[in-house]
């Protein structure tokens, strides 16, 4: 069994495109392995230090995983900022990380290109608090995209180098877990590749998304003037059309339209009317865990509190043998 940690950004809400991604395996990995997830709320300070509703976003955040299938009972949910052993070992590894390795850091490069008016010293020191969380625990796997996969070779530069200065051998070398071959890949609506947030207005279908959203999105995806000859390749956005069918529609649905496709017949406001209903059905289970959940901030209260202790029950032990392996002793 793999002790597993992964930080959720506390920003937008969950769409098809991270529930079929992340969530997935998250849900998947729980039922296996000692998992720790957290809300990096934290981390968020170092884009937006004044931020206008911090615990309204952590809490839809919340309320969408809960929804998507993170279970309390078998994973450790919790806040970052809940565990306050994580900022302390955060001091100790910015104590040993150096100004030019997180100097070179791409995302730091990028962001400050992105913030030139906020090039603060959290968003220089963002990977040693990356690695905070995952050491913490010390974490053997940690399931994030190829776009992290340089703070996580940080976060083993990290560990290794305390390792090797305090003479231990107690952080182990955590690896990514890799989803990538049997992830069901997610189109967005506006023609673009890849379902995401920032792809564009109305380019996302959210689980919390309510039905009139749904159907104005769907009908406003990106088609063409059709097929003109019998079973004609089919361009990027409408496969892309097809592929969401793929996701949320009957096998039935799908061949019907193809074969309207294949004969020249299809009408595309014909298969988004559909299409917008079999999201809608998809859609709808989580939307009312999430309508629910948001009107019951006992369980929610009670959620977040059982994350903070168990979590805590792991952060403080390596706080603890951490302080011990520097050399803080108390009188
Ligand atoms: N940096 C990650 C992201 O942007 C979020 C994150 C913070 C994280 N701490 C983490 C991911 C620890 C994995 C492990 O997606």
């Amino acid at each position: 069994m793999e002790t597993v940690v992964s930080g959720i950004r506390p920003t937008g809400s969950l769409h098809l495109g991270n529930y079929f991604g992340a969530l997935q395996n998250f849900v998947k990995m729980q039922n296996e392995h000692q998992c720790y997830f957290f809300i990096a709320d934290y981390h968020s300070l170092t884009t937006h230090p004044t931020p206008h509703d911090l615990h309204g976003n952590v809490k839809q955040i919340l309320v969408n995983y809960l929804a998507a299938g993170l279970d309390p009972e078998k994973c450790t949910l919790y806040l970052q900022s809940d565990v306050p052993e994580v900022v302390e070992l955060y001091l100790f590894l910015n104590m040993n990380a150096y100004i030019g390795e997180l100097e070179r850091c791409t995302s730091f490069k990028d962001k400050i290109r992105a913030q030139p008016e906020n090039i603060n010293a959290g968003l220089l020191t963002y990977p040693t608090l990356m690695a905070a969380d995952i050491l913490l625990h010390r974490a053997t796997k940690v399931p994030v995209g190829k776009d992290q996969e340089q703070h996580l070779e940080m976060t083993r530069t990290f560990g290794n180098r305390f390792n090797r200065l305090y003479n231990v051998d107690y952080f182990k070398e955590p690896q990514a877990f890799n989803f990538g071959e049997n992830l069901t890949k997610i189109p967005g609506l506006n023609g673009s590749g890849k379902m995401g947030k920032s792809e564009g207005e109305g380019n996302a279908i959210f689980l919390a998304d309510k039905p009139e959203d749904i159907r104005k999105k769907v009908m406003k995806a990106v088609t063409d003037g059709g097929p003109t000859v019998p079973n004609q390749e089919k361009p990027e956005a409408i496969q892309n059309l097809f592929q969401l069918m793929n996701v949320v529609s009957t096998p039935e649905t799908v061949a019907f339209f193809n074969e309207k496709y294949n004969t020249c017949a299809i009408r595309y406001g014909d298969m988004k009317k559909q299409l917008a209903e079999d999201m809608i059905n998809f859609t709808t289970p989580f939307r009312e865990k999430i309508e629910d959940m948001l009107k019951n901030d006992e369980y929610l209260s009670k959620v977040v509190h059982q994350g903070k202790e168990k979590a805590r029950e792991s952060a403080s032990k390596t706080i603890r043998e951490v302080r011990e392996i520097i050399g803080f002793k108390s009188f």
